[in-house]
């Protein structure tokens, strides 16, 4: 380079990275480049890069005589269907992705601009961790995202994507993101990859049994969604950005919508069996009730016996929280709690409106469950509705129960619009076991008797009307109607406004 002129081979230069041969392995193993991942999720020509020419400053192990322009990472900013993110992505073809002092700096710099300009940040993650051979500029490098991270928590959204191997810090600082993508049988996320592993603990494990995408999708939580493929990936942050804000000052984003906020929904009429015992699949009333094809699941593999997920009411972005009756006959245990817990703190968060779902026969009793910490876990769930300010809308189709009843979103917990379709059940415990409890062995052997007590306590309690008698429900409606009422209510709560007592932070049973 001379003067002002930049020749077209330096600019080749500067976006092979870790040079055409690298790139090409690349492509034979199925991944697109960092910069071709950029290209696919941001609007065409929107990209804006920085820090180009950075390069490392490491001087060990002959690192001085290797260098790659910006260093393994492209950052900069651009638009998705025209709203500004700033983004960065990783290049494995840059020792591995790893990150360097310099690597980090670049991310720490966008990161700071995302935060100050009140736009997300979103990750592309292709990164063996911290850079080997630089030791504690690395480490500094990673503690310096990472209190970005959490400096930006709830303030705007960030997405990460996991596009590769990533280990050690470029798996902690996802963890600190709000979602979190992982490409089927293509991306990994552990501590530290199975050599180490193997020299430190003596375990032989692939990288798929130790950090595969089923393990983080349906064992661990860690992900929140698998993808196909990378397109499908970049998709679904394409997907998860339409439903967030730019930040939690902004309002949600309202969508065109065609779809008629007064739509009857006829077959939810039928939806629950006549028998409180047979299970149902509550996305079969989730679909047709949310605008037309707008439901969008997160962690389905992961405690499917609670679902959660974005979705429009009348264009408007809402958090779904519903218990899955098919599944575990819909119980709360450790995995559902603390899965609601976390979404439910990042739709209020992001001001995002939250609509639960009830049918709930109650917590899940028993060792496995008490050992896992369910008293610590399930209050998770009641800590993040009865601090959530955000409109909250619950319509109860059938069963809740005991403290799962005043967990999911109760008007005791500041529920602002609580329904129930003719066919709720709210009472302490279904009818058998509170009948043995009341009665005990007094008529433990008198089958006529105990039919008669739990006909009595069903009579008494498996309906929605005591609940609506003390107000505890604001209506019992009817199902077709639902779609309706939720429509309206929300409109009515646009402008609400709660808050919590002043405090440096809650302290939530973590
Ligand atoms: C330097 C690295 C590297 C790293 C990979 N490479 N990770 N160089 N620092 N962290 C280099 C490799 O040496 C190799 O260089 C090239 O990148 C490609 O890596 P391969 O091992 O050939 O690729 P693959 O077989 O696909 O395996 C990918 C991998 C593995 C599973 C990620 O590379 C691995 O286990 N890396 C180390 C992971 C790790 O332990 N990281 C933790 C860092 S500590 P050549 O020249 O051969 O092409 C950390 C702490 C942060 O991050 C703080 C947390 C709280």
């Amino acid at each position: 380079m001379t003067g002002l002129t930049i020749s077209s081979g330096l600019i080749t230069k500067l976006k092979l990275r870790g040079g055409l041969k690298q790139q090409k392995k690349r492509h034979k193993k199925g991944c697109f480049t960092a910069r071709e991942r950029i290209e696919l999720l941001l609007d065409e020509q929107s990209f804006e890069e920085f820090d180009m020419f950075k390069s490392h400053r490491c001087t060990h192990f002959n690192m001085d005589e290797k260098h790659w322009p910006g260093d393994g990472v492209i950052t900069g900013y651009g638009t998705i269907n025209g709203r500004l993110v700033y983004l960065f992505s990783q290049d494995f073809t840059v020792v591995g992705g790893s990150l360097s002092e310099t690597h980090a700096e670049k991310i720490c710099k966008i990161m700071d601009m995302a935060l100050k300009n009140g736009a997300p940040i979103i990750g592309l993650n292709d990164s063996g961790g911290a850079r080997i051979q630089e030791g504690i500029e690395s480490l500094a490098g990673y503690a310096e995202i990472f209190q970005r991270n959490v400096m930006c928590s709830g303030v705007i959204p960030q997405l990460s994507a996991i596009l590769g191997p990533c280990a050690g810090g470029a798996v902690y600082s996802p963890a600190l993101t709000d979602f979190t993508t992982m490409v089927r049988d293509h991306s990994y996320m552990f501590l530290t990859g199975p050599k180490v592993v193997k020299s430190v603990t003596g375990e032989e494990v692939d990288v798929e049994q130790l950090g595969g995408t089923q393990v983080h999708t349906m064992r661990s939580g860690v992900a929140h969604l698998a993808a196909d493929s990378e397109v499908h990936a970049i998709q679904q942050l394409q997907q998860l950005i339409s439903y967030l804000p730019q930040n939690n000052m902004t309002g949600v984003p309202l969508t065109e919508n065609n779809d008629s906020a007064n739509r009857s929904v006829p077959l939810l009429n039928e939806l629950v069996p006549v028998d409180a015992n047979q299970p149902y699949d509550m996305k079969q009333l989730i679909e047709p009730l949310v605008d037309q094809d707008s439901f969008f699941e997160i962690q389905p593999d992961y405690a499917p016996n609670l679902i959660i997920g974005f979705a429009r009411f009348d264009g408007m972005s809402v958090g779904i929280v519903a218990n899955q009756p098919a599944q575990m006959a819909g119980v709360l245990d450790n995995n559902s709690s603390v899965k609601g817990a976390r979404f439910v703190r990042c739709c209020d968060a992001f001001n995002i409106p939250i609509v639960t779902l009830v049918d709930v026969p109650g917590f899940m009793p028993g060792t496995v469950q008490e050992y896992g910490g369910i008293i610590r876990n399930g209050a998770k769930l009641l800590y993040a509705y009865a601090e959530a300010t955000v409109p909250k809308v619950t319509i109860t189709t059938r069963k809740a129960y005991g403290g799962a009843y005043c967990v999911m979103s109760s008007k005791h917990l500041r529920g602002d619009i609580n329904y129930a379709w003719p066919s709720a059940e709210i009472a302490v415990m279904g009818a058998k076991g509170a009948v043995e409890l009341i009665y005990g062995k007094a008529i433990a052997n008198d089958p006529e008797q105990i039919g008669k007590r739990e006909q009595e306590y069903s009579d008494a309690f498996a309906n929605p009307y005591a609940a609506a008698q003390r107000g505890y429900l604001d209506d019992v409606i009817l199902p077709e109607r639902t779609r309706f009422r939720i429509c309206k209510a929300l409109t009515m709560l646009t402008n609400k406004r709660d808050t919590n007592p002043p405090r440096k932070h809650g302290n939530i049973p973590l």
